[in-house]
C-alpha cells in the first residue's frame, strides 16, 4: 500500500496506542496515516503484558476490535498476593464491582490491525520516519522512508505514538522538555510455556529471593515471570531452574493454609524466554504546537500491575475526543487541555506501578528498612479492607475523568 501524501493527523507509530487512535478518529470522522517502522510480523509477535482494565476493554469494543477477546479471553475477578508464605485474595469484583480481562497486548495488536487493513484505512509498516518538522505551524510534516524512497507526509496534526525510543518526540525543542526518570535495580525474566496454569487467578509474590508472577494466556498456555538481577542473559537460565525458583517464590506455609488445598506448580516446555528491563519514565508537556505524544512515546512504567497499554489507551481516548471536537469546532479548549489531563492518570499509575514494583520485589542492595515497610504495606492489605479496595481500585483501572 501506499500513501496519501496529506492527511488530517500523521500518526507515527502502529503500535496499540497508534493503532487506536487511528480507528477512533476514524469513528469521530476524522482521516489518519498510521506509519510504523518495522514489519507487520515483528509488531505482531512482541511479546507484552496481558491485563486490559475495563476502559480499554470499552475502547476496544467503541471500534469493534472486541469479537476475538470476547471469545478467548478470560475475565478475573480478583488476583493473589503471597508474601512471608501467606496469601491474601483482592477480590476486585466484590471490592469495586468490576473485573479485567486476560487478553494480551500481542493479541491486541494484531486485531487492531486486521480491522485498519480490511477497512482499506492506509497503514504501512517499514515506514522508518526520519524527522517529524514544522510542528510549530499549522502544517506541520513527517519525512519517513518506505521501499527504497523518501516521502513527505503532511497534516494538520503529528501524533508521535512510537515508542520511548522513537523520533516524534525530538521535535519538542529540549529546553521545553522536563523527563523524570527511575531505573529499578531488577529485571524480569519472562517465560511461556505450553502447560495449564496453576492458579486460575494471577499470583504476585514477593518471594524470599525476589518477586514473581504466575499469569496465563489460555487455558493451555502459562506466562509467568521472576526478578533476575539488571544485565541477565535469558539464555544463562536452564528451563528447570526457572521452574525451581517460581515454586520457591511461591511456596506457602503449610500450617498457614492448612484448610486448602496444596499448592503446585504445573511445569511445561517453555517456548519463549526474555528479559525486560524495568523502569519508568515520563516526560512532560505531552504536546508542543501541533505535535501530541501518546503512550511509550511520553511515558514508561515498570511492569508489575500491567499498566503500560492501559495508560497508552486512556491517553488515545483522550486524544481523540480532544482533535475530534477541534476539527469540528476550531475550538481549541480541549486539545489545550490534553497535556495535563492525560499526565494526571500517568502520575497515578506511575506512583501505583512504583508501589507495587518495591512491595513486591527484593532489592539486590538489601536496604533493610525498605524491606520492612514492604512488608507491612503488604499486612495492612491483608488485615484491611480498605487497603485492598485502594490496591483494586488502581489495578482494575480509573475512569476517564476520575484522576
Ligand atoms: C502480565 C504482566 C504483568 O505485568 C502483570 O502485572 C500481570 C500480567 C502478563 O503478561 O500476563
Amino acid at each position: 500500500m501506499s500513501a496519501p501524501d496529506r492527511t488530517q493527523v500523521a500518526i507515527v507509530g502502529g503500535g496499540p496506542a497508534g493503532l487506536m487512535l487511528a480507528h477512533l478518529l476514524r469513528r469521530r470522522g476524522v482521516d489518519s496515516v498510521v506509519l510504523e517502522a518495522r514489519p507487520r510480523q515483528r509488531v505482531e509477535t512482541r511479546q507484552r503484558a496481558g491485563i486490559l482494565e475495563h476502559g480499554t476493554v470499552e475502547a476496544l469494543r467503541e471500534v469493534g476490535a472486541d469479537a476475538r477477546m470476547d471469545a478467548l479471553g478470560m475475565p478475573h475477578d480478583g488476583f493473589e498476593l503471597r508474601f512471608s508464605g501467606r496469601s491474601v485474595r483482592v477480590d476486585m469484583q466484590e471490592l469495586t464491582g468490576e473485573h479485567v480481562m486476560i487478553w494480551a497486548q500481542t493479541e491486541v495488536t494484531k486485531d487492531l490491525i486486521a480491522l485498519r487493513l480490511e477497512q482499506d484505512e492506509p497503514l504501512l509498516f517499514d515506514a522508518e520516519v526520519l524527522s517529524v518538522e514544522d510542528v510549530e505551524t499549522d502544517s506541520p510534516s513527517v519525512r519517513y522512508r518506505h521501499d527504497g524512497a523518501e516521502h513527505v507526509l503532511r497534516a494538520d496534526v503529528v501524533v508521535g505514538a512510537d515508542g520511548s525510543y522513537g523520533p516524534a518526540r525530538r521535535a519538542i525543542p529540549d529546553h521545553l522538555v522536563r523527563r523524570f526518570e527511575r531505573i529499578y535495580p531488577y529485571s524480569w525474566l519472562g517465560i511461556l510455556a505450553d502447560v495449564a496454569p496453576s492458579s486460575h487467578e494471577l499470583i504476585y509474590a514477593r518471594g524470599r529471593t525476589g518477586f514473581a508472577l504466575a499469569s496465563m494466556r489460555s487455558s493451555s498456555v502459562t506466562r509467568a515471570y521472576i526478578q533476575v538481577p539488571n544485565g541477565t542473559d535469558a539464555a544463562d537460565w536452564a528451563d528447570e531452574a526457572i521452574w525451581d525458583e517460581l515454586a520457591a517464590r511461591f511456596a506457602l506455609d503449610s500450617g498457614e493454609h492448612a484448610d486448602r488445598e496444596p499448592f503446585t506448580l504445573a511445569r511445561g516446555p517453555i517456548t519463549d524466554k526474555s528479559v525486560t528491563p524495568m523502569r519508568s519514565m515520563v516526560t512532560e508537556p505531552m504536546r508542543h504546537g501541533r505535535l501530541f505524544l501518546a503512550g511509550d512515546a511520553a511515558h514508561i512504567v515498570p511492569p508489575t500491575g500491567a499498566k503500560g497499554l492501559n495508560l497508552a489507551v486512556a491517553d488515545v481516548r483522550v486524544l481523540a475526543e480532544a482533535l475530534s471536537e477541534w476539527f469540528a469546532t476550531k475550538d481549541e479548549t480541549l486539545i489545550d487541555a490534553y497535556s495535563d489531563t492525560v499526565l494526571r492518570r500517568v502520575w497515578r499509575a506511575a506512583h501505583f506501578s512504583w508501589t507495587m514494583t518495591t512491595m513486591l520485589h527484593v532489592d539486590p542492595d538489601g536496604d533493610p528498612f525498605d524491606e520492612q515497610l514492604a512488608l507491612a504495606h503488604l499486612r495492612h492489605i491483608a488485615t484491611s479492607e480498605s487497603a485492598r479496595r485502594a490496591l483494586a481500585e488502581n489495578y482494575r483501572g480509573l475512569a476517564l475523568g476520575a484522576v
